[in-house]
C-alpha cells in the first residue's frame, strides 16, 4: 500500500497505521507491537489505581481504580460508551476537574525525556499551569466552539506565548504562530481571521496547533474530531499521525468511535463504567478480544465486521479525495 493511498475505501487491519508519512510506510501490525512493548518500557505517563468521584446531592464513581501507562510516542485510544468515564479520567490526569468531582484515589506520574519524574499530586497553582500547556496539552471535547468569537485567531494563540515564553520578542512569537498554523494545515493568512469566519475543521486545527505550541511530549484530545464531519475528521486525524511522526509526543486519543480508534492507535483501553475492562495491542484487541463487553462494542459497529477481517469504515465508504 503505497503511502498516498489514504482515501482507499477499505483497508486490511494489519496495515492500519502504516499509511501517513514515509517514516510509517512498515508493516502497522508489527510496528504497533514494537510501539506498545515500548510503552511498557519506556512510558511518559503512568495512571495508577486513580479513582474519581462526583460528590454530588448522589454520590457517581466516574472512574474507578484506573492503571494506565503511555508511551512516549504512542497513540493509546481510549474506547467507550458515552458516559463511561473518559473526559473524567482525562481532566482528573490533567488536575482540571472541579466540585463536586473529587480525585478519591491513586496517582498520575509524568516521566520526561530529559529523565526526572513529575507526581502531578504535587504540583498546584503557577506550577500546575506552566505544567500543563507545556508538558502535557489537551484539546477539549467541543473546543473549537471555546475560541473568543471576537478575537483575531493570531490574538488568541499569541496569549500563549506572552504567558508561557515571556521571552520571546513579538516577532518571534507571530512568526512560530503562523508556523504552528502551517504544521495543521492551515494558511497563516489565517491567523488575521475572526474565528466565526473559519470552517469548524478550521477552527478544530487551530485548536490543535494551539495544543502543540510549547512542544508537549503528551497530548490528551478528548472528541477531538467528532463533531466534524467524515472527510475532515480523516485529514485532521491523518496530520495527527503524521505530526506524531515528525514530533515525537504521546497521544490519549478518546473517542466512542471505536472503528476510528483502531485506524490510528498503537493500543486501545476500553472503559466500561469507570473502569478500563480490556487494554491492549490494537490489533489484537480486534483480532482476538477478550472481555465480553469488547466484543460487544465491536459487534456495535456493523463496519468493522467485513469479510476475512478486513474493515471498512462506515463513513468512507465513498472517495474521500480531498487533501488536508
Ligand atoms: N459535574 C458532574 N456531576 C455529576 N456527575 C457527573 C458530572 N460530570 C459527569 N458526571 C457523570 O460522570 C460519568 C462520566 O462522565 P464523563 O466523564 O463525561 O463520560 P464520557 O466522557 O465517557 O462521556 C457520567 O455518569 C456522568 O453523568
Ligand atoms: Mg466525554
Amino acid at each position: 500500500m503505497s503511502s498516498t493511498d489514504q482515501g482507499a475505501h477499505s483497508v486490511s487491519i494489519t496495515d492500519v497505521g502504516a499509511r501517513g508519512s514515509a517514516d510509517e510506510a512498515r508493516p502497522g501490525r508489527e510496528r504497533r507491537t514494537e510501539r506498545a512493548a515500548e510503552a511498557r518500557e519506556h512510558p511518559v505517563l503512568t495512571i495508577e489505581d486513580f479513582s474519581v468521584e462526583y460528590k454530588g446531592d448522589r454520590v457517581v464513581r466516574a472512574v474507578k481504580n484506573v492503571t494506565l501507562s503511555l508511551g512516549r510516542g504512542e497513540i493509546l485510544g481510549l474506547a467507550g460508551e458515552s458516559g463511561c468515564g473518559k473526559s473524567t479520567l482525562a481532566y482528573g490526569i490533567n488536575r482540571l476537574l472541579k466540585p463536586p468531582a473529587v480525585i478519591t484515589g491513586g496517582t498520575a506520574h509524568f516521566h520526561s525525556r530529559e529523565g526526572y519524574v513529575i507526581d502531578l499530586n504535587e504540583l498546584s497553582g503557577e506550577e500546575l499551569r506552566a505544567f500543563r500547556w507545556d508538558k502535557i496539552a489537551m484539546v477539549f471535547q467541543g473546543a473549537m466552539n471555546s475560541l473568543n468569537p471576537v478575537i483575531t485567531v493570531q490574538r488568541q494563540m499569541e496569549d500563549i506565548f506572552s504567558t508561557h515564553r515571556p521571552d520571546l520578542s513579538r516577532k518571534e512569537r507571530r512568526t512560530r504562530c503562523g508556523d504552528l498554523l502551517e504544521r495543521v494545515g492551515v494558511d497563516r493568512a489565517r491567523l488575521r481571521s475572526y474565528p466565526h469566519e473559519l470552517s469548524g475543521g478550521m477552527r478544530q486545527r487551530v485548536m490543535i496547533a494551539m495544543a502543540m505550541a510549547l512542544d508537549p511530549q503528551v497530548m490528551i484530545m478528548d472528541e477531538p474530531t467528532t463533531a466534524l464531519d467524515v472527510v475532515v475528521q480523516r485529514e485532521i486525524l491523518r496530520e495527527i499521525t503524521r505530526l506524531r511522526a515528525d514530533l515525537g509526543f504521546a497521544v490519549i486519543f478518546i473517542t466512542h468511535d471505536l472503528p476510528l480508534l483502531l485506524e490510528i492507535s498503537d493500543r486501545i483501553a476500553v472503559m466500561r463504567e469507570g473502569e478500563i475492562v480490556e487494554l491492549g495491542d490494537a490489533v489484537e484487541l480486534y483480532t482476538n478480544p477478550q472481555h465480553d463487553y469488547t466484543k460487544k462494542l465491536l459487534a456495535s459497529f456493523p463496519s468493522l465486521t467485513g469479510e476475512r477481517g478486513d474493515f471498512i469504515r462506515g463513513g468512507t465508504r465513498h472517495q474521500d479525495g480531498g487533501q488536508a
